[in-house]
């Protein structure tokens, strides 16, 4: 099948890792009989450099025409925050896109692989029964989008950011979460702050008057206090977690701990059609970009996140998946996951060690 997929390095370690990603759906194509073409355009400091812009019209028209976008990461070191390339770079151009191609739904899978849990920073006692849990974080309500705002009154700075959301946003992102939850474990908590905002308030009506429809899916409303306590005394309670944009942003960090490094994980965003962008969940990481150190897994995975999610070819992102379990079993370990008494390597060698298992 011919598909047309753009591919968005970005900035630091982006540009390392996404040839990896690229090789990897060559290698798929090759071996499943299909046809993809790659179009590769600037986005982040990459693209400031070359266009004045974090996300020009060229980079936009080009997601636009594709059938999915592989996405790496934006963004430059603390101390040149102050540079007009990366001032508001993360802003102008993961937003932009989030916005323009309407991606309203984020998944953030995490799972402690049994060849990793060595890397899980939880006790034995705690991680025993296995972590596979799916955060399902709506990305385009909110505080992100509400307006934000300084002012000066009495010679006091002031600030504030409005959050916001509709009845129709929640409900939307809530029946997709059912769903995805029907076709995992059967169990979905709804993460809110229901006791202090209103926001939170109008999210627990509408999530759990929809649960109704769902009678096979276990339901729960949680606050996400407790959520960010329960992920750590016990992750293994948790399947499908459905919540609103700020708070799916922090706790898909605290759950990307669980399997030892940012740098194992992929995520997807995608529009109300299955249109998506695929990308690691972890930074550009400039402290090590360009070195061979960072981890190709969360970009490679993301890969296989597209051909699951946008394609409909599940045998394909299986093989890619079960090529990485492959690699960790087989005791390969980039320096994010490295230990005593396993294999340290570069990004070339394990994106080489899991290309290998695929073919
Ligand atoms: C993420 C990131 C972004 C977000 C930033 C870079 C704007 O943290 O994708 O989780 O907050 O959504
Ligand atoms: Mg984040």
């Amino acid at each position: 099948m011919k598909k047309n997929i753009a591919i968005l390095p970005g900035d630091g370690i982006g540009q390392e890792i996404m040839p990896h990603a690229v090789k990897a759906l060559h290698v798929i194509a090759e071996k499943y009989n299909h046809h993809f073409e790659f179009h590769e355009v600037e986005v982040g400091g990459a693209a400031f450099e070359k266009y004045g812009s974090h996300f020009p019209e060229q980079t936009k028209k080009i997601c636009e025409q594709a059938d999915a976008v592989l996405f790496g990461s934006v963004g430059g070191p603390v101390s040149e925050a102050h540079l007009p390339k990366w001032k508001n770079c993360e802003r102008n151009s993961i937003l932009a896109l989030r916005k323009t191609l309407n991606l309203s739904m984020n998944l953030r899978p995490a799972s402690v692989y049994p060849a990793l849990a060595a890397s899980c920073p939880l006790k034995d006692h705690v991680i025993k029964n296995g972590i596979d849990l799916l955060i399902v974080r709506e990305l385009l309500g909110d505080i992100y989008f509400g307006e934000h705002k300084r002012w000066h009154q009495d010679n006091i700075s002031f600030a504030s950011d409005v959050a916001e959301y509709n009845e129709k946003q929640i409900s939307s992102i809530a029946h997709r979460a059912f769903q995805l939850a029907k076709l995992r474990r059967g169990k979905l908590t709804s993460v809110d702050k229901a006791n202090v905002l209103e926001t939170s308030k109008l999210w627990r009506e509408v999530v759990s008057h929809i649960a109704l429809d769902y009678p096979d899916v276990i339901f729960e409303n949680m606050l996400v206090d407790n959520c960010a306590m329960q992920l750590v005394i016990d992750p293994a309670q948790f399947d499908v977690i459905l919540t609103a944009n700020l708070f799916g942003d922090i706790l898909s960090d605290l759950a990307a701990a669980l399997p030892g490094s940012l740098g194992l994980m992929p995520s997807a965003s995608l529009n109300e059609n299955g249109f998506g962008l695929y990308e690691p969940s972890g930074g550009s990481a400039p402290d090590i970009a360009g070195k061979n150190k960072a981890n190709p897994i969360g970009q490679i995975l993301s890969a296989a996140l597209l051909l699951r999610y946008s394609f409909g070819f599940y045998e394909e992102a299986d093989a890619i998946e079960m090529a990485v379990q492959g690699a960790l079993r087989s005791h390969y370990r980039t320096a994010d996951i490295y230990h005593e008494g396993l294999q340290l390597v570069t990004t070339e060698q394990m994106a080489s060690a899991i290309i290998e298992r695929i073919l």
